[in-house]
């Protein structure tokens, strides 16, 4: 599976640094196939930042959606429109979502299928808390975030993020990692999916610093990143180190 580096830059950038970003991002990785660069600018930036993707092989992504096609949702964005403006990714279940806008587990099954519905890919993000990692529920956590969304027939990328590591510049451990991760894939091949069409990527404070670690774990098929993907040197570092490490 080639190697998945993605970039979520949350509510931050203003549209000149989105617009320079996405050019070095393009530049880094030109008409590269042999890994899968995802970015995910803030709405307004969507279609400016396409324009630049165009000329590489870097693939848009939107950071939420609707799961309505139409209709009166003041303030909304569905997924027929983010299609619409160039994207391929729609991140469904970020903790951000989660915590602080209250999503549910029966929200987050209807964004992921009105994604699949459009046919964009979903990237569903799952995670423990920290208080939840403390108890020692990390596994069961996961299990019942990916058996309440996901349901087989089709192929979404997971994003493994514990909430604790995010943003906070905390990582777990490699071993803990590959434990978690392997878990997820049994889980997804239990479901029914083959799971090597079936990204797992991890995310939570990734950067330079640590991709190399992180990377080369035999069962992280790639990195969600947050923070890091704001500057281009750092998330431009992040891709060369994950080719190098990934791509044999
Ligand atoms: P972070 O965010 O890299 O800033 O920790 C990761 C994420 O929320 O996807």
């Amino acid at each position: 599976m080639k190697p998945y580096i993605f970039g979520n830059w949350k509510m931050n950038l203003s549209r000149r640094e989105a617009i320079e970003n996405a050019f070095s991002v393009a530049g880094v990785v030109g008409k590269r196939t042999e890994i899968e660069v995802m970015i995910a600018p803030p709405f307004v930036y969507l279609e400016a930042v396409n324009n630049i993707l165009r000329s590489s092989t870097v693939s848009l992504g939107a950071q939420n959606c609707h799961w309505e096609e139409s209709g009166p949702y003041t303030g909304e964005i569905s997924c027929s429109m983010l299609k619409d403006c160039g994207c391929k990714y729609v991140i469904v279940g970020h903790s951000e979502r989660r915590h602080i806008f209250g999503e549910s587990e029966a929200i987050i099954k209807k964004k992921y299928l009105a994604v699949k519905k459009a046919g964009l890919i979903p990237i569903l993000c799952i995670g423990e808390t920290g208080d939840q990692r403390k108890a020692n529920k990390t596994k069961e956590i996961v299990r019942n975030q990916l058996l309440a969304v996901l349901e087989g027939g089709d192929s979404p990328i997971i994003a493994y993020e514990p909430v604790w590591a995010i943003g906070t510049g905390l990582t777990p451990t490699q071993k803990d990692i590959e434990d978690i991760h392997n878990e997820i894939k049994n889980l997804i091949s239990d479901l029914g999916y083959s799971t090597d069409k079936v990204p797992v990527l991890y995310g939570g404070s990734v950067k330079p610093s640590n991709i190399r670690d992180i990377i080369s774990l035999p069962s992280v098929d790639g990195v969600l990143v947050g923070g890091a993907s704001l500057k281009a040197d750092s998330f431009s570092e992040i891709i060369k180190i994950s080719i190098k490490e990934k791509v044999r």
